[in-house]
């Protein structure tokens, strides 16, 4: 059984459609969805934008359904000048760019009692979903640092410091979270976005224009990537 999350229902649907043999069990407020995806049993879940929602939802799916890996999917800004919108990122490691005891002497974003800032994800994944991504056509495919946090990030400064601190690649509101519960548990994470806005000024506007299509493409990559490995 794998594990499949995105935030939205827009960063699932088109995977969600494609589930065979569909079986839905709720716990609290997360609607799981059992079935066959592309031939490999797989548990999907809209978990909801933030990162409590993302870590109680991956927190229920690897006590109920024990998954072999976890993968949090959908869109994100872009973390850089070097990332445009449509550009895919794989995460090498998720850090939470809120988290911030560093008055009393912690690094920033040093997660407590993990005392991780860069929380690891799966390497063998992480290449997987690379060439996964690698077939898509016109879209270039970036590695690096994700950063999550409860913000939206529509201001260019915010989007530096987070780089400056982080040298995250992509801002998004999950990641981090799924990186988190995953860790704990000690199951292999992947985190994969495609980028719908440069978490600029201009944000407001990107976002709702490129998020459908970029959420398609990371919705492909997953397709592409459990084919590749069936
Ligand atoms: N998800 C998509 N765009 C985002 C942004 N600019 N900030 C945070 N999460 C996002």
């Amino acid at each position: 059984m794998i594990g499949l999350i995105g935030a939205m229902a827009v960063e699932m649907e088109d995977l969600m459609n494609k589930v065979e043999d569909r079986r839905d069990i709720t716990i609290g407020t997360d609607k799981f969805v059992t079935g066959k995806l592309f031939g490999k049993e797989a548990v999907l879940c809209v978990c909801g934008v933030g990162k409590v929602n993302a870590a109680l939802c991956t927190q229920s799916m690897i006590t109920r359904f024990a998954p072999e890996w976890v993968l949090n999917l959908g869109v994100a800004g872009a973390g850089e000048e070097g990332v445009s919108i449509g550009d895919m990122v794989v995460a090498t490691a998720a850090v939470q760019h809120d988290m911030d005891t560093s008055p009393i002497g912690d690094p920033v974003g040093m997660v407590s009692k993990i005392n991780l800032v860069e929380i690891p994800c799966d390497k063998t994944l992480s290449e997987k979903l690379v060439r996964a991504a690698s077939a898509l056509t016109d879209v270039r495919v970036h590695t690096g640092v994700i950063a999550t946090g409860d913000q939206f990030i529509n201001k260019g400064e915010d989007r530096a410091r987070i780089h400056r601190l982080f040298g995250a690649k992509a801002v998004e509101m999950e990641g981090g979270a799924v990186a988190h519960a995953c860790y704990v548990h000690q199951v292999p994470c992947g985190v994969l976005r495609s980028v719908s806005d440069q978490a600029d000024g201009h944000s407001d506007m990107d976002y709702p224009t490129f998020t459908r299509l970029a959420a398609a493409h990371s919705q492909q990559v997953v397709e592409n990537l459990l084919r590749q490995d069936a």
